[in-house]
């Protein structure tokens, strides 16, 4: 493990001695499908047990053309689940309601930050009849444009219903969808293109954001520029920002839709066809192709929804948020996937939390009546500093449940959360998981779990965590190690896309054998899971996955920049901030000069990778504290960028005086 984990381990010593424990309230409990501790210990004993029994069992919930074969084939690292099944991601979302009588129930409320005529909020609801022809529309209009069973479309959108349409018409003809987050831009949609070999780009002219509309035709358009693979884009109409259409490349997606047909039956396919791809950074090179596949991810997103938000289709009321973007996995995940099978109606936000004021998530929460609501600590801290007054406007007692989710949740925060906006009456979940593991991993089950803030607490059904030492063995109690999963589930990634050899020594080769999640974690006195970071260098910023290599690639393609090492440092509002250390290849500048150049290269960043990827912090410098092999020395400028005393070791460090020159400034 390395040096961050252990430093991290240390402080989880001192600071975590958290001791504030918050039962299930007891009617949520009474009503819960897993009411009580005994409960799920059993349920859990049984799944990891005999996962073949348990799975087998859970997936004959949902609809299948034909049943499976066997349950499970493990031959490590490669898992297929349901094997010989075949079913359908977009059926089991959209016609298995329509089919049980459900068609005029309300499956999609989606809300624009940008008003309507009369100034009100822009709000459509959906029923599964309604989605189902739609989608069906669209997934013909694919077809027509040449789409087959297997081939990668890229889907670059805004928030908005055509994006849920999008991708649930691309599951119904088996065409694996690879979404790229609208906050990336050019060279990130140019990679992911290449990788992914797409011939097609669903995008539209714009999406709201905080008043504006984001370019994303012209960021869709540069990042086309630089390859030469794609030969159709389908653009929204939707901000009507001014765009440029290239004749015979882009269509109109409403031109199209006009004359598709509404019946397009759902393809039967095979539990282990590719669902979709979807990039995660990795901590050198470039991003890594997740794969999911249809079965599997399908039936594990399904229950864990059901058992970590406790979904009740039968309650009228029953109203699900999930703020993340669907460029996510948790948008994938728990917007759309695991939530529409549950008969539960999913909301959709297209804007920012703070447009047109600091309380537009408290109102919409008031206004639908939302009943679970699921963000991320890096929010709730926003919501935090900006004040109580925001909150205190607003009715909130809809909601039953909160969620956090994509990294770890301070204390003070998680007690915040508890208190204003559940009002001190709704279990938190605070879930800890992966785009590689599809869905929640470490979870509190709301009915049955006791709280603890900050701890993700207890495995989800059919999960079999530790944290154990390079040999595999399980450390002790309260001793940091390395979090592994040591059985297959349902949802695991089925590889990293067009890169075997990536895969394996990723995820299988850290701890022989078992799944390591390259982040750290111990387990309390209780069985109580705490995450303590990453173990290698990808850094969480503001809940997003940001490989610091990607960043230093970033300011290495600036004119001006020889060499970078970016670091993660605690951030008041991200969580974790952007540090970046550059070398340049022209003469030092000084004052304003100095200032401007910063400035340009934060925008280049921005501009390369997208807005998140921004320093927020750029040091220009002469020269990068290395060990003489040459290794940039990470942890060291962690320190650095923190503003804290070096407690690393510089025995190995090639020139000391860099070490003084760089705090100075
Ligand atoms: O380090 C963990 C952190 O986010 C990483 C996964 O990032 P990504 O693949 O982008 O997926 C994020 C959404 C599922 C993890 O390896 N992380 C996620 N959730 C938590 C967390 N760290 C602590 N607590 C969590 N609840």
């Amino acid at each position: 493990m390395s040096n961050q984990a252990n430093t991290s381990s240390d402080q989880m010593h001192s600071v975590l001695q958290e001791s504030r424990k918050f039962p299930p309230p007891t009617d949520f409990a009474s009503r819960a499908h897993i009411k009580s501790p005994e409960q799920y210990e059993q349920m859990h004993r049984r799944s990891v047990e005999d996962p073949e029994g348990f799975w087998g069992e859970a997936a004959k919930d949902l609809h299948w053309f034909k049943p499976w074969d066997s349950v499970l084939e493990w031959n490590m690292p490669d898992a297929k689940w349901f094997v010989g099944g075949k079913t359908n991601l977009c059926y089991n979302c959209l016609d298995r309601q329509v089919n049980a009588g459900l068609g005029d129930k309300t499956a999609i409320v989606w809300e624009s930050e940008a008003v309507d005529a009369d100034g009100k909020p822009n709000v459509i609801r959906l029923t599964y009849a309604d989605l189902l022809k739609k989608v069906s529309k669209f997934a013909n209009v694919l077809k027509q444009l040449g789409v087959k069973k297997g081939d990668v479309v890229t889907i670059y959108m805004p928030m908005i219903p055509e994006l849920a349409i999008a991708m649930l018409a691309c599951a119904r003809i088996g065409a694996p969808h690879s979404i790229i987050f609208g906050g990336f831009s050019a060279a990130a949609i140019r990679d992911r293109v290449e990788d992914g070999k797409s011939k097609i780009i669903l995008t539209a002219d714009g999406g709201w954001r905080r008043g504006k509309a984001v370019p994303l035709k012209q960021n869709a358009d540069d990042g086309m520029d630089l390859t030469s693979l794609v030969e159709t884009c389908v653009v929204v109409q939707h901000a009507q920002n001014d765009i440029t259409m290239k004749p015979g490349r882009d269509q109109w997606w409403h031109e199209l839709m006009q004359g598709a047909s509404d019946d397009c039956p759902a393809e039967e396919l095979d539990a282990e066809d590719l669902a979709f791809i979807l990039y995660t950074s990795g901590s050198t090179g470039k991003p890594k192709g997740i794969m999911h596949t249809t079965g599997g991810y399908m039936v594990y997103t399904y229950l864990t929804a059901k058992h970590t938000f406790d979904l009740h289709p039968e309650d009228p009321d029953e109203l699900f948020w999930c703020t993340a973007d669907i460029g996510w996995i948790t948008g994938h995940s728990y917007i759309i996937y695991g939530i529409l099978p549950n008969r539960v109606p999913t909301l959709m936000y297209e804007g920012g939390p703070n447009f047109p004021a600091e309380d537009r998530f408290w109102d919409i929460i008031e206004r639908h009546k939302v009943t679970k609501f699921y963000t991320a600590p890096t929010a709730i801290r926003a919501f935090m500093k900006w004040g109580d007054e925001h909150v205190e406007k607003h009715d909130l007692s809809s909601l039953k449940l909160l969620g956090t989710v994509g990294e770890p949740i301070n204390p003070e925060a998680w007690m915040w959360y508890h208190e204003k906006i559940g009002g001190s009456k709704c279990p938190i979940v605070d879930t800890w998981w992966q785009t590689e593991t599809g869905g929640h991993m470490l979870t509190p089950k709301p009915g049955a779990t006791t709280t603890v803030p900050g701890s993700c607490t207890t495995p989800a059904l059919g999960i079999d965590a530790a944290a154990v030492n390079s040999e595999g063995e399980e450390v002790e109690t309260n001793t940091g190690g390395i979090l592994v999963i040591r059985k297959p589930w349902p949802a695991m990634l089925r590889g990293i896309y067009g890169d075997r050899d990536r895969y394996i020594d990723t995820y299988w080769t850290k701890v022989p054998g078992l799944y390591t999640a390259g982040d750290g974690a111990r387990k309390d006195e209780d069985g109580n899971f705490w995450i303590m970071g990453r173990i290698d260098d990808v850094i969480i910023v503001a809940g997003h996955n940001l490989g610091t290599m990607e960043v230093e690639s970033a300011l290495v393609s600036h004119a001006s920049v020889a060499e970078a090492a970016v670091v993660g440092f605690p951030h008041e509002i991200k969580g974790t901030g952007v540090a970046a250390f550059v070398i340049l290849r022209t003469d030092m500048p000084t004052g304003d000069e100095a200032e401007v150049l910063k400035k340009e290269l934060a925008a280049h960043v921005g501009k390369e990778l997208g807005p998140i990827a921004k320093p927020d912090q750029i040091k220009l410098t002469e020269a990068l504290p290395k060990t003489r092999s040459g290794k940039i020395m990470r942890r060291l400028l962690r320190d650095i960028a923190a503003g804290v005393e070096i407690t690393s070791d510089i025995t190995t460090l090639e020139d000391k005086g860099i070490v003084e020159k760089l705090q100075r400034g």
